[in-house]
């Protein structure tokens, strides 16, 4: 496993060619796969659910890091882990679907899968804290989430840095994900400020060479050079 791993995120593929797409991924040298599942009303998108987590699974090594962006987590945390998913995060604003969050993690914890936790840009680092000891991986959104293709929220850089501090405080070992606008240029502001797994979707399916795009992003300076390996 990198120490920094690269998770191209499946929502900027071409959906005609899911399977394709994430071969090409893994040719190219990606070490996850981002799968962002999206239920109209969390987010104001619909993107896939677990049938096609689970047609995929059988045809890459790929992890799968799957983020449900989705009103009852709760409701659906079993589907994804049969389908296949290695990691699942949550929203840390996911209230309606999840009145103990603790128990949501342990959850997931429990299906055999490492455990994540989603903050938006607006939701203060405070929010995710109380969790960090319960949770592999900590994903710093620096989009607002629902869609692909937006831009980078500079904002955001402030909060991966506090969250890079707090780990380092606690002594603790998640990963710091960052996911949203993430190209060449905003990779090298989130993996300066702390992040360790960078997730990006239209920087790496839309590239000319997606393998030179991630080698590209593998080759970026981080803070933690000694980062964890997992
Ligand atoms: C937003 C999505 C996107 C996606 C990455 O909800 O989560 O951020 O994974 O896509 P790009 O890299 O195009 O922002």
């Amino acid at each position: 496993m990198f120490e920094r791993p690269i998770a191209p995120s499946l929502l900027a593929a071409d959906f005609s060619r899911l399977r394709e797409e994430v071969q090409c991924a893994e040719y190219s040298g990606a070490d996850w796969l981002h799968l962002d599942i999206m239920d109209g009303n969390f987010v104001p998108n619909i993107s896939f659910g677990p049938a096609v987590v689970k047609s995929l699974r059988p045809h890459t090594g790929l992890p799968f890091d799957v983020q449900l962006m989705v009103a009852f987590p709760g409701a659906c945390v079993d589907a994804f882990a049969e389908a296949g998913a290695n990691r699942i995060t949550v929203h840390v604003e996911g209230e309606h679907g999840q009145p103990d969050l603790r128990h949501l993690l342990h959850g997931i914890r429990e299906r055999g899968c490492k455990v994540g936790l989603a903050i938006n840009p607006e939701t203060p680092l405070a929010h995710a804290e109380p969790f960090f000891a319960d949770i592999d991986l900590l994903l710093i959104m620096t989009v607002h989430p629902g869609f692909g293709g937006q831009a980078f929220i500079p904002e955001t850089v402030e909060k991966i840095e506090a969250a890079f501090v707090r780990r380092a405080a606690t002594g603790l070992a998640f990963h710091i994900e960052i996911d949203g606008g993430v190209n060449h240029e905003t990779a090298a502001m989130g993996l300066l400020a702390g992040a360790d797994v960078l997730v990006s979707g239209t920087a790496l399916f839309h590239a000319p060479d997606m393998a030179l795009a991630i080698r590209e992003l593998r080759a970026l300076p981080a803070r933690n050079e000694t980062a964890l390996h997992r």
